[in-house]
């Protein structure tokens, strides 16, 4: 399928979509995030994908969501059309979603690396919630994603003021998983991400719900949840083998089932 506002490529088991809107430095308008959406329900169904990387330019990462698309509409366009609801669909994603960002990662990209399940960080990255300045907050998740990854002191801190924090404090206040020369950011993003993939695809699926749980239960139904996810892997075939290569001194051979 071709698109014109992202690549995707295909590296063995990974699929890598990246952002390729450079005139406006990968701004998310809604033709975008339909493409983005359509690419992300391809990578679930295919059974050869274990893992998404999303990625943007040197330069950006997405510099947010398209600012010219949004500066006309009322009240009444964002409420009935339910403006930025299509978004929503990158937090259905199932299987592994890792961002490597580069550059600018502000507003609706913030919240795009945000939305995955881990951050690689170039050291040029950027990132930030700059909306108050256009006389908006966040609206896909940054004042709910960003507070549960660095506490409410920073993320009050970027919300009020729109400030932009490097790499570096970004690793410190625990938004992103990594960061490496911007030189290796791919090198090293496709080395996790290859070896994420290679994984049994069950227990991926049920580790990152269940991780994800953490934040949406009380410990004790996190807990709850976390036992019955855990019980039901020993009914595949990959547990099996896993705990078999393992005591076979041998690489497991998983089938994904
Ligand atoms: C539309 C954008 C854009 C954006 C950059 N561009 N960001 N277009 N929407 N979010 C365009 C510029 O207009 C310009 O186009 C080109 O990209 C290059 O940008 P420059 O500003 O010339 O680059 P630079 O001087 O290097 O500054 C980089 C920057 C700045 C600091 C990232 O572009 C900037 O502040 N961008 C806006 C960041 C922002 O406010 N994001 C939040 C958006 S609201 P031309 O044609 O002039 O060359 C948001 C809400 C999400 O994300 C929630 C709802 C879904």
């Amino acid at each position: 399928m071709s698109y014109k506002t992202i690549i995707v490529e295909f590296v063995g088991r990974v699929a890598v979509i990246r952002l390729n809107r450079p005139e406006a430095l990968n701004a998310i308008n809604s033709e975008l995030i339909g493409e983005l959406s359509a690419a992300l329900r391809g990578c679930e169904a295919a059974p050869s994908i274990g893992c998404v990387v999303i990625t943007g330019s040197e330069k950006a990462f997405a510099a947010g969501a398209d600012i010219r698309e949004m500066a006309d509409k009322s009240f009444s366009d964002v409420l009935l059309g339910d403006f930025a609801a299509t978004w929503d669909c990158i937090a259905h994603v199932r299987k592994p979603v890792i961002a490597a960002v580069a550059g600018f990662a502000l507003g609706g990209g913030c919240e795009l690396a945000m939305h995955c399940d881990m951050i690689v960080a170039a050291d040029t990255a950027r990132f930030g919630q700059p909306e108050i300045k256009l006389g908006i907050i966040p609206g896909i998740g940054g004042t709910q994603r960003l507070t549960r990854a660095v506490g409410k002191a920073k993320a009050m801190d970027l919300c009020l003021s729109g400030r932009i924090m490097d790499a570096a404090e970004a690793e410190r206040s625990g938004l992103v998983a990594r960061v490496v020369p911007l030189a290796d950011l791919m090198t090293e993003t496709m080395k996790t991400a290859e070896a994420i993939a290679a994984m049994p695809l069950a227990a991926l699926l049920l580790a990152k719900e269940a991780v994800n749980r953490a934040f949406e239960s009380s410990l004790a139904e996190g807990l709850a949840f976390e036992r019955r996810a855990f019980h039901a892997l020993f009914a595949t075939d990959d547990q099996k083998e896993g705990m078999a290569a393992f005591i076979d001194r041998r690489p497991p051979h998983f089938a994904g089932a």
